[in-house]
């Protein structure tokens, strides 16, 4: 029965030249994967030992076996497997700063490459390789996650768009956080994370309405920015090499200081920088990846999204520098 008047729910007129054609969000990173490994079928895949445990569940629901490798100070694997005819190999384009060394990877490995770009949100569009991100990430929406799907591929797609949408999730913290109820909104967004699952959903009609109304690109730029002019603020105290980015958007600055500087300081100081990933050091054989278990100690994931601009950035810059100097 149609009713009229009321109460607006959330405003539905996306703007026609937003529409993405064929293109389909997931529910969220961990099932993007999961799909892209119900798809190819690989007999192994080899994964950093820095990810989250997020990304293992997806291969424990594909039942997919999976062997660890470890990286160097640079992100970059300490030694490359030679893979078989159907084994593949994930690889995060941590922070966006490993565009090059992605690319490097793909031909050494003959596109058996799947890229996850959680990190960088945008895809390499040189790369017709299986690739995925997460918007919650990023924006403010529950969930969702974009998919890159190799051409010899597409008649996936169809597939993809007969999945039913997530109807899963909360908003509150989303609501609360606009209004100012920071705190408040916080046990909401745990909630919310929780029920972030390995499913063959695709992402809720909210977060697709919303994400085609928002200015993806402009807010894109905005994190881009932040983050150049925190590298030319704070570039010297860092060991990393930061190249120049071509198509990524990074989810942080990150930051391996020269003297270290520990996470609980920076959040002393309201600099909310995360420790990705907790789980690492309560992970199985941690002992065999040393190197992992101590960049993930010492980098500092510096916040620089869109929230903030360049003045911003210059406190945050001030606030890093008091701290490393001490
Ligand atoms: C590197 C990486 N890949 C994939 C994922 C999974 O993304 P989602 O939480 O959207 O499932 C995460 C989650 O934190 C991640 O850190």
């Amino acid at each position: 029965m149609i009713s009229y008047g009321g109460y607006f729910g959330f405003e539905n007129d996306v703007r026609e030249s937003n529409v993405i054609k064929d293109h389909f969000l997931m529910v969220n990173g961990r099932s993007a994967l999961f799909l892209i490994l119900k798809i190819v079928k690989p007999t192994k895949v080899y994964i950093p030992f820095y990810i989250c445990d997020s990304v293992i569940d997806s291969f424990h629901e594909a039942r997919v076996p999976i062997s660890f490798y470890e990286i160097n100070e640079q992100f970059e694997l300490k030694e490359i497997p030679s893979l078989r005819e159907t084994e593949m190999l994930l690889y995060v384009n941590y922070f966006g700063i490993k565009e090059n060394y992605s690319r490097y990877l793909n031909e050494l490995l003959n596109g058996k490459l799947i890229l996850d770009a959680t990190q960088s949100f945008n895809f390499d569009a040189s790369l017709d390789v299986f690739q995925f991100n997460s918007l919650r990430k990023y924006f403010g929406v529950p969930d969702g996650a974009e998919i890159h799907i190799p051409s010899q591929k597409h008649g996936i797609l169809e597939r993809i768009a007969a999945l039913a949408n997530s109807t899963d999730y909360l908003i509150d913290h989303l609501q609360l956080r606009n209004e100012g109820k920071v705190q408040e909104g916080y046990e909401f967004y745990k909630i919310n994370e929780q029920k972030q699952r390995v499913s063959l959903r695709r992402a809720s009609e909210l977060t697709n309405r919303i994400y085609q109304n928002i200015s993806v690109d402009k807010l894109n730029d905005l994190r881009r920015s932040n983050f150049m002019h925190l590298h030319d603020e704070i570039g010297i105290l860092n060991k990393l090499k930061i190249p120049e980015m071509e198509y990524s958007v990074p989810i942080y600055y990150p930051l391996l200081p020269k003297s270290d500087i520990s996470h609980q300081e920076l959040w002393a100081k309201q600099v909310y920088a995360p420790i990705l990933w907790p789980e690492i050091l309560r992970r199985k054989f941690s002992d065999s990846f040393p190197n992992t278990l101590s960049l993930a100690e010492r980098i500092i994931p510096v916040p620089i999204d869109h929230r903030i601009g360049k003045i911003e950035i210059s406190l945050l810059a001030e606030i890093i520098r008091s701290i490393h100097g001490r």
